[in-house]
């Protein structure tokens, strides 16, 4: 046997000499990918590299879904409902240097074209009469044409909506670039409207180009849409999956705040109107996206609006670390400030008109108070039609007795245990 021919010693000091080795081996191999994981990213710790893990501090697990060290683009679609708190999130994570953000593409396809029944302008110069296009293919080809920055096979009116291309950072620039291109000094960036150059131009339009560029060295393009239901997300993603990824980002908020929102709107605008309609839209459109977010391949992250507004530092990392993009100091406490102390002065989409809680101190107050602000038969309308929606995502249900306290305490935003069969004792639903 070789063994006993080269003697028990020799043996022995083979097996260190391996051993020995085996030991520089790894200990080498640790040192390498030690050294290496802090050259290739000095700004993140180690949890970014083993994917999933748990931060310590705060014990929040953070999963990741991406790779982030590919170079892929990646798109995030902020699936949303209006007076859901979208230009809050919207604004949060377009404060990375890295975000491309467009606010409502599909808001002229809905609101004017196909509402009124006008042809669509393409970038590349053809014109589709009404009633030879679909709708959800030009609703699909847009948001494929902004993730993919494929401008030339967007609508025109796309780079026309300068009102709500002015909430986005990167668009805003386009904006000022037109303005600068074909106002004479009197005019003001309000009527740009009337302006139709951007489409006669087309795509060597020096703006448009302009766009595209920041269009393209932005590695994340996100879109913010209260248009696009969740089970567009997979047929978005087929298309442009071999060049990129896809998230979603899907925005919850008791729907009870959304109608009272919606409400508080129509009052300002003069509009009378009941919450059966809002509701019974509202709720089932949070219904149908939620019961379909299980059964897609696009991954989901859902997020509340009540914690981002309770949390704004925490949900903030949280979603940028969704999202795969890097945070600083700087977006956290913008978020923050944003939330809590309200300082406007740096996001324009909150000043408008329509965001009736512009004037409020701390957005935590928006928290409950339709529990004081909508009658007891408009609770119980929403809570009718929200009734799925709301025992899903964890919303309490509401009765008639906690009113009472409700109104009298300050603080409206309390966890009161509520009896689910509560729902049998509420007024019959109009
Ligand atoms: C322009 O784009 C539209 C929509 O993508 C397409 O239907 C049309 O065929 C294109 N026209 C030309 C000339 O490429
Ligand atoms: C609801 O979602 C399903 C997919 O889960 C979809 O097929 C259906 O069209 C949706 N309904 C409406 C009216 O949006
Ligand atoms: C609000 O923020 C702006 C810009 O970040 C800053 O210049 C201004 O002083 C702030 N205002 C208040 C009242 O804190
Ligand atoms: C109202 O509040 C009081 C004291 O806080 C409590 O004892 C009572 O149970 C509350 N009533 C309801 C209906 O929640």
């Amino acid at each position: 046997m070789v063994r006993s021919k080269m003697g028990i010693t020799t043996y022995i000091s083979r097996i260190k000499v391996r051993r020995a080795f085996l030991l520089f081996t790894v200990t080498f191999s640790i040192v390498a990918t030690i050294l290496w994981i802090k050259i290739t990213n000095n700004k993140t710790s180690l949890d970014f590299f083993y994917g999933t893990t748990i931060d310590g501090e705060d014990g929040i697990i953070y999963k990741h879904t991406k790779n982030l060290y590919t170079d892929k683009p990646s798109g995030v679609i902020l699936v949303t409902y209006r007076r859901g708190g979208s230009s809050m999130l919207g604004e949060i994570l377009q404060q990375s240097d890295d975000v491309f953000y467009i606010y409502e593409p599909l808001r002229p396809l809905y609101n004017r074209l196909y509402r009124l029944k006008q042809p669509v302008r393409w970038m590349n110069g053809s014109i589709s009469a009404p009633g030879t296009y679909s709708l959800s293919e030009v609703h699909k080809q847009t948001m494929d044409g902004i993730l993919t920055c494929r401008f030339s096979i967007l609508y025109a009116d796309v780079f026309e909506e300068f009102q709500f291309l002015k909430y986005g950072k990167k668009t805003r620039a386009y904006v000022e670039c037109v303005s600068n291109m074909y106002l004479s000094r009197h005019d003001k960036l309000q009527d740009i409207p009337s302006l139709q150059k951007s489409f006669k131009a087309g795509l060597n339009e020096p703006c448009v180009m302009h766009l595209r560029s920041m269009c393209l060295n932005s590695k994340i393009r996100i879109i913010k849409t209260v248009r696009t239901p969740m089970y567009m997300m997979d047929p978005i993603y087929e298309n442009i999956k071999s060049i990129m990824d896809l998230q979603v980002i899907h925005l919850i908020r008791d729907p009870r705040s959304i109608v009272l929102s919606a409400s508080v709107m129509w009052k300002r605008f003069n509009v009378v109107k009941e919450v059966t309609k809002p509701a019974q839209a509202t709720c089932f459109m949070l219904w149908n996206d939620t019961i379909t977010t299980p059964h897609i391949s696009v991954p989901v992250m859902t997020v509340y609006y009540e914690d981002i507004v309770t949390n704004p530092v925490k949900e903030t990392i949280q979603m940028y670390r969704y999202v795969g993009m890097d945070w600083s100091n700087t977006i956290v406490d913008y978020a923050k400030t944003l939330v809590h102390n309200r300082n406007l002065s740096d996001c324009l989409v909150c000043k408008t008109e329509w965001h009736s809680s512009k004037n409020l101190a701390d957005a935590r107050n928006t928290i409950g108070t339709w529990k004081k602000d909508l009658t007891l038969k408009e609770i119980s309308t929403i809570q009718f039609y929200c009734f799925k929606t709301l025992a899903y995502h964890g919303y309490q249900i509401f009765n008639q007795l906690q009113r009472v306290n409700a109104s009298s305490k300050a603080n409206t935003n309390d966890e009161s245990v509520v009896n689910i069969n509560a729902i049998n004792e509420l007024p019959p639903v109009p």
